[in-house]
């Protein structure tokens, strides 16, 4: 199958990394969120990013308003009815995904991929909530999901094989690297992640160092791009305890159990970059 249009559900901080390199790899993008504000926030985002690139000499001005012109906003999911492949990007909440992926496949041809960018909620249990589970799958994007070359690729127990080479030949074809997981708690990075950070947090939490400290210690010390505690600022407290709470739910392993500090972060409204303070101020 040869995908030429892609929708995507969700402008937020994902969705609309989604959306910019997607439109950059040449395909015809339409994105919806609920309302104009949301809309406008993330069409503004991508746009800032592509006049970023602009600035710094990485990207031509007509090659900008290509990318633009190819993008399309919306706050109707039927707007997306004419895409061959859907990345669903919208809020972790999966009463809501379950309705989202009803409605898609209420309202899309019997041809068009669906997919769930979720970091921590079940694929299968989307695929259920439609009548085309097999062409269901999960398509996992890293923040920021402009820079960031992995994604993986969620196969369900039902997902087809067809849908896997579709959602691989995507990933490829903007330039990222897949890798096959299965729809099992955390998929592959965030089992091995979640664990690290709410460790660091927990060494934080009982004083065992300062926020500097630790993040220099694992930045010098193991040579990773960035500190856990600046990465879970980076990704929001709020999504980190939400996929640690999730992974608890179903694995009842200690090592997921969210630290009391990072429950109080996120009543606090800390939630890390997003809100200008978490574990540092922005
Ligand atoms: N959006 C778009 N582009 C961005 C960006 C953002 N938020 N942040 C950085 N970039 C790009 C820009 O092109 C920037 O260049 P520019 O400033 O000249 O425009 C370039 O990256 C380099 O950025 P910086 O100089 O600010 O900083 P770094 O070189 O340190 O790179 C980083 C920033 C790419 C975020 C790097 O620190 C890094 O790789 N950090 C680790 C990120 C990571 O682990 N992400 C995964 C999180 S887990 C996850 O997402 C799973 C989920 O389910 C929880």
């Amino acid at each position: 199958m040869d995908i030429k249009r892609v929708g995507v559900v969700g402008c937020g901080a994902m969705g609309s990394g989604i959306v910019q390199v997607s439109a950059q790899a040449g395909y015809q993008v339409t994105v919806r969120d609920i309302n104009d504000e949301f809309l406008n926030r993330g069409l503004g985002m991508i746009k800032s990013s592509l006049q970023r690139d602009v600035d710094r000499s990485r990207m031509t001005a007509e090659d900008r308003d290509a990318i633009w012109g190819r993008i399309k906003g919306t706050t109707k999911l039927e707007d997306l009815a004419d895409s061959d492949l859907i990345v669903e990007a919208a809020i972790e909440e999966i009463g809501e995904k379950r309705s989202i992926f009803g409605t898609l496949d209420r309202v899309c041809p019997p041809s068009t991929i669906l997919s769930t960018n979720t970091s921590s909620l079940t694929v299968i249990e989307m695929a259920a909530a439609t009548k085309r589970p097999q062409q269901v799958l999960g398509l996992h994007f890293f923040n920021p999901a402009q820079v960031m070359k992995l994604v993986e690729i969620v196969r369900t127990i039902v997902t087809s094989d067809e849908a896997v080479e579709v959602g691989r030949k995507y990933e490829e074809s903007i330039g990222k690297t897949p890798v096959l997981a299965k729809d099992q708690p955390g998929f592959i990075v965030n089992r091995l992640l979640v664990p690290y950070l709410l460790d660091a947090i927990r060494v934080y939490q009982d004083g065992l160092a300062s926020a500097q400290d630790i993040d220099q210690g694992m930045l010098l010390g193991c040579n990773h791009p960035m500190g856990p505690l600046a990465l879970s600022d980076l990704i929001g407290l709020d999504v980190l305890l939400h996929v640690a709470e999730s992974l608890h739910a179903e694995l009842a392993e200690p090592r997921f159990a969210a630290p009391p500090l990072l429950k109080r972060m996120v009543m606090a409204g800390h939630l890390g970059r997003k809100t200008k303070r978490g574990f540092y101020a922005y």
